[in-house]
């Protein structure tokens, strides 16, 4: 089913909320998650000298921006909901544009990385190959795109009051190719427990 532009805005718009609602809970639910397994892996295969300029596309309250700083690489982060962006500026010290992943508005072959934690789920299958694109223009050539999302069988739609699409590694690597994207390695996580308590696919990809 064809979606219009009015079910786009309801998409973001109901999401965003959603998030910027729970924004607290949020924080103190994921501010200790470890995520130094992808945050590594999208350094290691970035070519070329440090600093990098990495793009935390959906950065929420700003954990693994303050992380890629830290490392002394220059984070800038990109986030729909108000409270995070403000959230994540704070945390982070970084700069943070709040944009809508569906109305990006991104710079030409700026970053040597674009790090997608668990983000890249919420823009809807119709919209992702345009979306795709648009990271791969903003990656300078040879730059790496970083996502991790939680996996299914190509279903998506609403879940408790956020949108979500779940595809399988296939499907997932049709997207990306289509978008120009090369594939470097995937892996499920969390790390080390059988296949079937892995909900979530990494994977890393040059532009
Ligand atoms: C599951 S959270 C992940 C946050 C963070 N990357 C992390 O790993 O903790 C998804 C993030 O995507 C953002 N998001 C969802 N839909 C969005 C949209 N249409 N435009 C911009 N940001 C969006 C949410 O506000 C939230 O910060």
């Amino acid at each position: 089913m064809k979606l219009e532009p009015h079910d786009l805005e309801k998409i973001s718009g109901f999401t965003l909320e959603h998030y910027d609602k729970a924004a607290e809970d949020f924080w103190a639910g994921t501010r200790d998650h470890d995520v130094s397994q992808n945050i590594a892996a999208l350094l290691q295969y970035i070519e070329g000298a440090p600093p990098f300029q990495i793009l935390d596309l959906g950065c929420g309250p700003g954990r693994d921006l303050k992380a890629f700083a830290e490392r002394g690489h220059i984070g800038i982060g990109l986030e729909g909901a108000a409270r995070f962006a403000a959230m994540a500026r704070a945390y982070s010290g970084c700069e943070v544009w709040q944009q809508d992943f569906l109305r990006l508005d991104l710079p030409e072959s700026r970053f040597d990385g674009v790090f997608a934690n668990a983000v890249l789920f919420h823009v809807p299958g119709q919209e992702l190959p345009r979306v795709l694109r648009q990271l791969h223009a903003t990656l300078k050539p040879g730059g790496v795109l970083f996502s991790s999302n939680p996996r299914g069988r190509n279903e998506e739609g609403w879940n408790r009051g956020r949108y979500g699409a779940y595809h399988d590694l296939e499907t997932w690597r049709r997207y990306l190719s289509a978008a120009g994207f090369v594939e470097l390695t995937h892996y499920y996580r969390p790390a080390g427990l059988p296949r079937d308590q892995q909900p979530w696919l990494a994977s890393l990809w040059r532009s």
